[in-house]
């Protein structure tokens, strides 16, 4: 969800009125996707490098969260959505853990959509934990694949994402879902996300329909 302090910037406003307005957009986005059939979406609202940012900024992102999570907590249960975290809630305020451990407990029975809030979050970070608690656990090195792997993260038990979208031109991929993301599609909008609405969805899901998805293999008729 880039772009938020470009937003504000551009229009003489403070960093946190664009986190704001990126936030209001969330609920538009997700009910978006659900109507379009999507069941997953993972939205990256606060990276472990996301710390490096001013106090300020980081405890306004942290108070703003907590509104949001606290306020949109029924309606996103009314509306069959399951949230879930990716990330840890080490070191949040205890506000922020609360809101959200609320949020996951209310809406832990719903099957209709997943709503993963990465936050605090870290790909590599992910993996290293991963591997911390395989060895831990004992598990036989031979027994090791892929799939162990994928069940020790944060998305246990869900699909890899299909389509990564990426807002305000930029072209990395900043430690997200490293793992997961290997065979993704990538898409980049130089939109800004609060400006990013169901039009730019819609072109992004466009554009991930005509691409050929081959999984390092072939085609074959
Ligand atoms: C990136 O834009 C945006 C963020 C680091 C924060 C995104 C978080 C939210 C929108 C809040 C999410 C709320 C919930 C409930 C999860 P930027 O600040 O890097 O923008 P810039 O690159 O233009 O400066």
């Amino acid at each position: 969800m880039d772009g938020n302090g470009r937003w504000a910037e551009e229009r003489g406003l403070p960093r946190l009125a664009g986190h704001r307005a990126g936030t209001d957009n969330i609920r538009a986005i997700l009910e978006c996707c659900v109507e379009l059939g999507v069941e997953v979406l993972t939205i990256y609202a606060f990276s472990t490098e996301n710390w490096r940012r001013p106090r300020d900024e980081v405890e306004g992102l942290f108070a703003l969260m907590t509104e949001v999570i606290e306020r949109e907590t029924e309606e996103l249960h009314r509306i069959g959505v399951r949230v879930h975290h990716v990330g840890w809630l080490d070191d949040l305020p205890a506000h922020l853990v609360q809101a959200m451990e609320t949020a996951i407990r209310t809406t832990s029975e719903n099957r209709r959509f997943t709503l993963n809030v990465a936050f605090n979050y870290g790909g590599r970070a992910e993996v290293v934990r991963a591997i911390r608690r395989i060895v831990r656990e004992g598990v036989a090195p031979e027994s090791i694949d892929e799939s162990t792997i994928d069940r020790y993260l944060a998305t246990a038990g869900q699909p890899d994402p299909d389509l990564i979208i990426r807002t305000a031109g930029e072209m990395r991929l900043s430690n997200f879902l490293v793992w997961q993301s290997a065979y993704a599609e990538y898409f980049s909008t130089p939109t800004y996300w609060p400006d990013f609405g169901r039009a730019n969805l819609l072109a992004a899901i466009d554009v991930y329909s005509h691409r050929t998805r081959k999984f390092g293999g072939v085609l074959t008729a």
